[in-house]
């Protein structure tokens, strides 16, 4: 038997089991496609030949697909029925919350044990000091796996029992990025248009990077605490500066559709009376469909 079994090897699950061989582990490991398990077997994992081999090597299962839907299809195809017995699944792969508590479901109907995690880390920080892995389950579970998972993110966050708290954590913050990719990516495209540097434009942005974690921690506090009253700048006057992004794509040539969404938005909020208020009390108007 292997210490642990890794299904899956794209560009995270080959990491995953790489830092998992290198840190002294018996690793088996198991992908669809041929070609992936090569590089893994020449620094020691054992190559499975069928998912349901990768299964009944270890006692330890981390599962690191594209999504849950591939996770279904493997396990069913696996025949697992009797295969999980006893046995710890650890689902690496994104997906939703109602995803992860079905597939909990699913696992201990067929005796097995359950635990759901989401990878804050790029496939080449695994299992160094900046990776993390925020982790839902049954705590017993948990403290079986848990030197498993450190060797993959010293930084191991454990959430609670519900097994979508994981999904939860690791979507909300997926939201704060893609708002901060497009963001940047629609400045980049403001300064390309006027043959700026946007390089430039990236060391402007790091420069002001220490006032963001002021600022989200300030704005987790005063949405918890419903405290909107005392802004430094409010929901209309940022609204105002926003427009102005739609006019000046207008007259660079570049796409308006960001600034027009997030106009709306703040349209949205001071038509439902919160002009006043500062800007994080956008978040009464999303919390509602
Ligand atoms: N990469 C990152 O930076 C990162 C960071 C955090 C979280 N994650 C999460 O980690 C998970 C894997 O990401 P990745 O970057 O490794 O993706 P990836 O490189 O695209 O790999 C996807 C993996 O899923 C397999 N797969 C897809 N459909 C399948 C099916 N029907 N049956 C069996 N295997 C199937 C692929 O097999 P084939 O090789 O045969 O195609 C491959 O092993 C995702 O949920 C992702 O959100 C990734």
């Amino acid at each position: 038997m292997s210490d642990v079994a890794v299904i899956g090897l794209g560009r995270m699950g080959s990491a995953l089991a790489k830092a998992l061989v290198t840190s002294g582990k018996s690793v088996t490991v198991w992908n669809r496609s041929q070609g992936k398990a090569e590089a893994l077997e020449r620094i020691g994992a054992l190559k499975a030949e069928t998912p349901a081999a990768a299964i009944a090597s270890s006692s330890t299962l981390i599962v690191c697909l594209s999504d849950y839907a591939a996770t279904s299809i493997l396990l069913d195809e696996a025949r697992v029925t009797d295969l999980l017995q006893g046995k710890t699944l650890i689902q690496l792969t994104s997906g939703t919350p109602k995803q992860a508590r079905h597939l909990e479901q699913w696992v201990e109907c067929r005796g097995g044990m359950y635990l759901d995690g989401a990878i804050s880390a790029w496939p080449d920080q695994i299992g160094g000091p900046e990776a993390s892995i925020v982790i839902a389950g049954r705590e017993s579970v948990l403290n079986s796996a848990e030197p498993i998972l450190k060797l993959l993110a010293p930084n191991l966050s454990y959430v609670g029992t519900d097994t979508g708290r994981a999904k939860i954590l690791f979507n909300a913050a997926l939201s704060y990025f893609a708002a901060h990719w497009i963001g940047f990516s629609h400045g980049a495209a403001m300064y390309a248009a006027e043959g700026m540097d946007v390089a430039e434009f990236g060391e402007a942005i790091a420069g002001l990077s220490p006032m963001f974690a002021g600022d989200v921690r300030h704005m987790g506090q005063a949405i918890t605490g419903n405290r909107f009253s005392d802004p430094q700048s409010t929901i209309k006057s940022v609204g105002v500066d926003i427009s102005r992004l739609v006019e000046i794509a207008s007259d660079l040539n570049i796409s308006a559709a960001f600034p027009e969404f997030a106009a709306s938005l703040f349209k949205n909020a001071a038509e439902a009376g919160y002009g006043a208020e500062e800007h994080c009390a956008i978040f009464k108007v999303i919390r509602t469909r």
